[in-house]
């Protein structure tokens, strides 16, 4: 039987618009010269799509005010050197004191087009101007000026930006939110390993993936949250033997009975290291396990259900969704998809493994291994190719530490040899590796409790709950709450401040667990905000206004610096959130909220709300705070608390 991958791989993946088959491998055999015979045969798989830069330009989206500038410098820069038509604008938010947003073309516009016969521009500074006398006009507009060599800044319309504010108020956040051109992708994350410790990597891979993969689903794109368990491979021979010999009867065993799958799997290793009978068992049960044997299949059913349980406890607390698709799942695919790259000829023998070698890189991507098996590698090619042809997503990305870098690397080359992506890298289909640092303890070493043990995830939401806890009793806040609001909270606060912790480090660098630090109250930490979030909400109650009413009949003014810096930085959500989307940097938002959170202290010192002559501005602008404040929560997995 002719597996059904390999004749879905000769079709191509995404029917249009194609190039005809010939283009295609003139195309592949520039590419890659050395395999340009083999590969003329197969027809190319990758398609035209958007790069990642012009992805979002395509459908508007209304809130993002650096995409609307930079339509309007588009025109500028076409009239102002109609000879050049593909220039981007260049605009990026103000550092200096001069504008709000700024345009950097001149420089490099110069460089490009002095000396040219026609040109009459001398310098950068006269490109500037003209770029500036060449802006159409427009009502987002206020004021524009020339700075230093060229750059043209902008200021933007106060009357305009409270406009916008209040429309997003009355319409909704998600008419802030990205619209990305594709339609689907696979967010890889969490992924632990069946009967192995769920690890602080895991808690950080599990934090991060939700929040890529919330941040996408706000751009409306559909995305199958993959948890790609470990649920496949030799430890299994090792674990259902120990189970036979611990359970005789081991179909009625339930996690009860078992107690503690990381404790089983650490005794049955013990047995497998000092006993060469259990570990000539263990060797032939993977065998046995492998080939179908159905006592075997169950018991392997049995630790999964087991491992499952414990993991969806962590995922339930953590409220992370996500739909578990383990390795086994690909294993019927493995046998047909490396048969198709065999056919294209890039698997070759190396030591008596199969191989793909990849330019750049010394060492091969083994996808059959000396003794036959399949390993890791053939696993995740398998899963991309089911990604791509079977789940026909787009954006393919992977959350883990990375240690992992090299070998997704791998995988990604390989699947651009075999034309499973299209040779500009900024085109999709694409796949990403979100890689991220280590934990460490307070000691600067690996995280480990005290006895050097894995730290349990459910102790360590254990330990955040228990604390935050503490603090709000210390607040008095067990005399003035219900118990359940108490807990809520409390949870809340724990959780929020263990997740943020995390995200708002750049996630390739390592970062410090350190419960006082996450817990303070001062600083960029989730409590601050939270109490933050709760402090505006606490303003809004208490003027005893309607703002859902106000929405409505009141407008927003923004005469006070204080207000217009606080309403340029809400306005500034849309084009912040989509960077940390495309550009997969979780951190990116959290700088955001903080700074938003800062901005709005700044304006709550300086200007009167409650009783003041701008009272019904000032309450919406707290109000439009609150609601972005509330999304950034969301889409970073925190649970935003209303009163404290
Ligand atoms: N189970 C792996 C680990 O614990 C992570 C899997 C990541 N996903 C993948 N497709 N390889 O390290």
């Amino acid at each position: 039987m002719i597996p059904s991958c390999l004749t879905l791989q000769l079709t191509p993946f995404f029917p249009s618009p194609l190039l005809p088959v010939n283009r295609l491998s003139l195309l592949s055999s520039s590419t890659f010269p050395a395999f340009a015979a083999k590969s003329r045969r197969l027809a190319f798989a990758a398609t035209k799509a958007p790069s990642i830069s012009t992805m979002a330009a395509e459908q508007e989206n209304v809130g993002n005010l650096k995409r609307k500038l930079a339509k309007l410098f588009q025109l500028s820069l076409d009239a102002t050197v109609p000879g050049e038509p593909d220039i981007e604008p260049q605009v990026a938010a103000c550092t200096a004191k001069f504008g709000d947003y700024q345009c950097n073309n001149a420089m490099g516009l110069w460089s490009k087009i002095k000396g040219r016969p026609g040109i009459e521009f001398r310098g950068p500074p006269a490109v500037g101007q003209a770029i500036m006398k060449n802006l159409p006009q427009s009502e987002m507009i206020e004021s524009c000026s020339v700075a230093g060599p060229g750059f043209v800044n902008v200021v933007l319309s106060k009357n305009w930006m409270a406009q916008n504010i209040q429309k997003m108020l009355v319409d909704g956040i998600e008419t802030w939110a990205p619209k990305l051109s594709i339609k689907r992708a696979v967010v890889d994350f969490s992924s632990p390993n069946i009967a192995k410790e769920m690890h602080v990597g895991h808690l950080r891979s599990t934090i991060i993936g939700d929040t890529l993969a919330s941040m996408l689903e706000f751009s409306n794109v559909e995305v199958l949250r993959r948890n790609h368990v470990g649920d496949w491979g030799t430890q299994f021979g090792m674990l259902i033997e120990f189970l036979f010999e611990k359970f005789p009867n081991f179909e009625d065993v339930n996690e009860t009975a078992i107690g503690d799958l990381q404790a089983f799997y650490k005794e049955s290793k013990q047995r497998f290291d000092v006993d060469a009978e259990f570990k000539d068992r263990a060797q032939k049960a993977v065998v046995r396990l492998q080939s179908g044997e159905q006592m075997y299949r169950k018991a392997w059913a049995q630790i999964c259900e087991i491992s499952r349980r414990e993991f969806d406890q962590v995922y339930q607390r953590l409220g992370v969704h996500l739909e578990e698709k383990g390795e086994s799942f690909y294993n019927p695919h493995i046998p047909g998809v490396i048969e198709a790259l065999t056919n294209q000829g890039l698997v070759e023998e190396s030591k008596g493994a199969r191989v793909i070698f990849i330019e750049g890189i010394n060492i091969p991507l083994i996808v059959v291994k000396s003794d036959g098996g399949y390993n890791y590698a053939s696993t995740d090619m398998t899963a991309l190719w089911y990604r791509l042809n079977e789940e026909k997503a787009e954006w393919i990305i992977y959350v883990t530490d990375v240690g992992q870098q090299q070998h997704f690397d791998m995988v990604f080359k390989a699947a651009k040899r075999a034309g499973w992506f299209p040779a500009d890298d900024r085109q999709y289909p694409k796949a990403s590796h979100v890689g991220f640092g280590l934990v460490l303890g307070e000691d600067g070493k690996r995280f480990r409790t005290r006895s050097s043990e894995v730290v349990r995830l459910a102790d360590l939401l254990d330990e955040a709950k228990t604390r935050s806890k503490a603090a709000l009793i210390e607040r008095g806040k067990a005399a003035e709450w219900t118990e359940e609001e108490l807990e809520q909270t409390a949870e809340a606060v724990g959780y929020g401040a263990v997740k943020y912790a995390d995200l708002k480090n750049n996630r390739l660098t390592n970062y410090t667990f350190d419960f006082d630090q996450m817990l303070n109250d001062k600083g960029n930490t989730a409590v601050y905000l939270l109490y933050a979030h709760a402090r505006i909400c606490s303003i809004i109650r208490k003027s005893g206004k309607d703002t859902e009413e106000l929405k409505k009949t009141g407008k927003i003014v923004l005469d006070h610096a204080d207000e217009r810096v606080l309403g340029l930085h809400l306005l500034q959500f849309a084009e912040v959130v989509e960077e940390a989307c495309s550009n997969l940097l979780p951190n990116v938002l959290c700088e955001y909220l903080y700074n938003l959170s800062e901005n709005f202290t700044r304006f709550y010192s300086n200007c009167q709300v409650v009783g003041s002559a701008e009272e019904t501005s000032r309450l919406l602008l707290c109000e439009a705070t609150a609601v972005v404040m509330r999304k950034c929560f969301f889409l970073l997995g925190i649970k935003p608390v209303y009163k404290i």
